[in-house]
């Protein structure tokens, strides 16, 4: 075991905020604020982890249930626990090669790793160091033919479904991050850089790592014709003319013939609306609270979403999942499985692949004990009756 792999081993890690101090220690704050912050006053953000405590849970004791089932399917593929990494995009600022490292995580766990378009990485090393099943995140910065060219290379690449996010018709108002001067520090030029420069100067180890990786990452799966990959500092504008509409669905869909997953659905209507586009699965998800700040937790609209659209589509919820008991209480509420973005990604700050297998392997333990505790013998076996939730949330 390697000097990474025993800094997030227990008694030093035993759950992911444990992993969210340990990335706060190693990361410069610009970094750690990206990961970590949310919208305007982080409002959304909270309430998205506080919404879990609004749901109780209903155990059955005095039941044997020796070794729970925790293995399901999703969108047809065998996953050994109901936990997807979600898009996480620049993972190559946290830890060098970082896509890879969490996509190789991911696989050695049995889980499904979602690569976003705004990577470090090639998609071609992502697939290849996952060795399971990876999806592919599209934002359509770039315009449609770069889109297009990308779709291309995940399919040869051997993504399985292609997850489109509808959330980002622009960046979010994070303030930390205008704070800490992350514009100014991918400017690239010493004047605007000098005042934020001594976050990266505090942080040695990560500074040598950083630059032993090349530096500021490209985004190498958005290839602009005739410019190569985009630049980092570009992703704030190319985001704003990259709007994805529901009509950008129907050539999205005749591009991909694979399962499509639609990511970013707040309300009943825009489900039934995803429906209709004839997607396969969708993500009740408000980005972890980075964009639209003041929206309802994800918790609390998936009750009115599930309702909305039963078993035509596989229905996925992300935002807040910090305990294995977050995962129960949202199957329980109608989930098929969840996903999960800044649990993995304290883990990559904080030791690189190691830190992404432990927060892993934190939220699958945690799984196991509760529906011990549940005494319920397996995932498939969860549903309302091992939980209390406020009762208006079932009122649309
Ligand atoms: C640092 C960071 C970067 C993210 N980048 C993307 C992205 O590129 N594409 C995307 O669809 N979602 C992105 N998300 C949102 C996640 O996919 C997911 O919706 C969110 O993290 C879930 O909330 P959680 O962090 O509480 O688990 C990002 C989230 C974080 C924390």
């Amino acid at each position: 075991m390697n000097r990474l792999s025993r800094s997030v081993q227990a008694p030093r890690v035993l759950n992911i905020e444990d992993l969210r101090h340990r990335a706060k220690r190693r990361l410069p704050r610009v970094v750690f604020d990206y990961i970590d912050g949310g919208a305007e006053d982080e409002s959304t953000l909270r309430a998205n982890c506080r919404a879990f405590e609004a749901v109780t849970l209903r155990p059955r004791c005095a039941v044997a249930t020796p070794a729970c089932d925790l293995r399901t399917t999703v969108l047809g593929t065998s996953v050994s626990m109901p936990l997807i990494l979600a898009p996480v995009g620049s993972c190559r600022l946290m830890f060098p090669h970082g896509e890879e490292a969490a996509a190789h995580a991911a696989g050695e766990a049995g889980i499904i790793c979602t690569l976003s378009t705004l990577s470090g990485c090639r998609l071609e090393d992502v697939a290849t160091a996952s060795g399971g099943a990876v999806w592919y995140q599209l934002y359509l910065v770039g315009g449609r033919d770069c889109a297009l060219a990308g779709i291309d290379r995940a399919r040869k690449a051997g993504f399985s479904a292609l997850v489109v996010t509808i959330d980002t018709p622009v960046a979010g108002f994070r303030e930390r991050d205008l704070r800490n001067g992350a514009k100014e520090l991918l400017t690239g030029k010493l004047g605007p850089m000098l005042p934020f420069a001594s976050q990266l100067l505090v942080r040695p180890r990560w500074l040598a790592a950083f630059l032993g990786d090349g530096g500021l990452m490209r985004f190498e799966n958005v290839v602009i014709l005739g410019k190569g990959p985009m630049l980092y500092a570009d992703v704030t504008a190319a985001l704003e003319q990259s709007v994805v509409t529901w009509d950008d669905l129907k050539w999205i869909r005749q591009a991909w013939n694979g399962p499509i997953v639609i990511k970013g659905i707040h309300t009943a209507e825009d489900a039934r609306r995803a429906v209709d586009t004839g997607a396969e699965a969708l993500v009740v998800s408000n980005h972890g609270g980075r964009q639209l700040a003041g929206v309802a937790p994800t918790l609390r609209v998936l009750p009115e979403v599930v309702s909305a659209v039963g078993d035509r589509i596989e229905v996925l919820l992300d935002g807040g999942i910090r305990r294995g008991s977050d995962v129960v209480k949202a199957l329980c509420l109608g989930a098929r499985a969840v996903m999960t973005g800044r649990a993995y990604a304290y883990g990559l700050g904080a030791a690189g692949g190691p830190g992404v297998s432990r927060a892993i392997e934190i939220l699958h333990a945690d799984l196991m004990r509760t529906l011990k505790l549940l005494g319920c013998p397996s995932i498939a076996d969860l549903d309302r009756t091992y939980v209390d939730a406020p009762r208006e949330w079932f009122s649309k």
